[in-house]
């Protein structure tokens, strides 16, 4: 494993008289929602009286670490999505793309809309509506230190690994299991180097830096900040509102 190279002298611009990176946030919205079975795209079901999708751009545009958002949705629901988020008063929307047939090709797609003009890419899943402001920074401020970052959940049942037979091979220690949440923020020539030298099949962006040897460091996620996959996270999330 390498480290991410150093960061360069002009990598910190001052925005609102504070140094900082330029960070914008892309936001994969274009899924289907077949588990969920909801009878429309999971990204415009109603939390709340309100479209899933427009939970975590208002919370990623109230941030004050974002500059820009980036969303991906099916190419027949863009209208649509830009229209939510107008409603939802979203200020810092720069465009919302075409997806592709897989989670990868949307948030390549979003990449390719934005140039170097950004030092941190940050990305979060619409599938988590209860993502808090705390765990967005966080991310952002480990990826610029670091390099890549992503939230994750401690783990708190006792994890136990099976062979093929499903008989216990061993028993993991439970203090360095996480859960795998979003966001995931990398520093954005990372990024950009991991999406182009990838395959397809990938569902977690931190795996695919990690496949160009770079390290990756955990933030605290949080429960709340749960992906709505099933009938019955939806109904969890609506007891969090
Ligand atoms: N996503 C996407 N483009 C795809 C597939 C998924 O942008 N082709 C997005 C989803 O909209 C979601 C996130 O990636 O915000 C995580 O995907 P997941 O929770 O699996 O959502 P879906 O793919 O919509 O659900 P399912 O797998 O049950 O169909
Ligand atoms: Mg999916």
């Amino acid at each position: 494993m390498t480290r991410a190279p150093s960061i360069n002298s002009n990598f910190w611009g001052k925005r609102g008289g504070v140094k900082r990176p330029k960070v914008v946030a892309i936001v994969p919205a274009a899924g289907y929602g077949r588990r969920l079975g909801a009878g429309k795209k999971k990204p415009f079901v109603l939390l709340g009286g309100k479209p899933l999708v427009s939970y975590a751009l208002k919370t990623l545009d109230g941030c004050k670490a974002i500059d820009g958002i980036v969303v991906a949705a099916k190419r027949p629901c863009i209208k649509r999505l830009k229209n939510i988020a107008k409603q939802a008063g979203i200020r810092k929307l720069i465009d919302v793309v075409a997806g592709g047939k897989t989670r990868f090709e949307s948030v390549r797609n979003c990449m390719k809309s934005i140039g170097p003009t950004f030092d941190v890419v940050l990305i979060h899943d619409a599938a988590r509506p209860l993502i808090d402001e705390d765990t967005i920074e966080r991310s952002i401020n480990a990826a610029a230190r670091f390099g890549a970052s992503i939230a994750g959940l401690p783990e708190s049942d006792t994890v136990k690994l099976a062979d093929k037979g499903l008989f216990i091979k061993k028993t993991l220690d439970r203090n360095r299991i996480f859960r795998a949440q979003t966001p995931q923020a990398f520093r954005y020539e990372l990024i950009k180097k991991a999406y182009l030298r990838a395959g397809a099949g990938v569902t977690d962006d931190a795996g695919l830096v990690e496949a160009i040897g770079v390290r990756v460091k955990i933030v605290e996620g949080s429960f709340r900040n749960l992906k709505i996959t099933t009938k019955e996270d939806l109904k969890i999330a609506e007891a969090l509102l």
